[in-house]
């Protein structure tokens, strides 16, 4: 079995869900203070929380190393972002190929970046709904593992809509871990 690290940046309601279905997770990691902490610590999950900063100061490769680094000695196989908001410096792409995921509220290759489901709206779109994906340098690119479409309803805000999104996303994202995390 793999042993997999959970990468959070926000509410960590997706690692909430991982837990509750009894994933096993070797590690989380946030880039900053955030609910998904309280999360992963009340089930007893290592948690290793590496700051960044959100001005010039900010060294992406420098940063990138480090979380890879923080990996290597977790002896992480299998990373999986959830909610987690920093863009890596390729280098860490290369260490792990193909064993970074990474889940998006889209039909990817439409609506990249971080407004997906209000961007989805406003297009007047009538389907959207979420893509896993391997993570590649550049953002929300990478081969496509899996995708689910959701409705859009007449009277959808964003929140409905993306908590519909997320109800589809999230034991889709589950299932693609377990599956690989058996190596498949
Ligand atoms: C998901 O919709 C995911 O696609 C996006 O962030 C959301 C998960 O955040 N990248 P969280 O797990 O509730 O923190």
């Amino acid at each position: 079995m793999k042993k997999i690290a959970v990468l959070v940046s926000s509410t960590g309601s997706t690692l909430q869900h991982f837990l509750e279905n009894g994933l096993s997770i070797r590690a989380v990691i946030a880039d900053r203070e955030c609910d998904a902490i309280g999360i992963a610590q009340a089930a007893g999950i290592d948690v290793v929380l590496m700051t960044r900063t959100f001005d010039a100061s900010f060294d992406r490769d420098d940063y990138t190393r480090q979380l890879a680094g923080t990996l290597c000695a977790q002896d992480i196989d299998l990373v999986a972002m959830a909610g987690w908001k920093t863009v890596f410096s390729p280098l860490i792409f290369r260490m792990y190929e193909k064993r970074i995921l990474n889940t998006h509220p889209s039909l990817l290759p439409k609506f990249k970046g971080a407004h997906a489901v209000r961007d989805a709206l406003r297009a007047g779109v009538r389907i959207t709904g979420c893509t896993v994906h391997y993570a590649e340098p550049e953002l929300d690119a990478g081969p496509i593992i899996e995708q689910a479409f959701v409705r859009i309803e007449d009277g959808d805000t964003e929140s409905t809509l993306h908590e519909r999104i997320q109800s589809v996303e999230k034991p889709l994202y589950l299932g693609v871990i377990r599956r690989m995390a058996r190596g498949r």
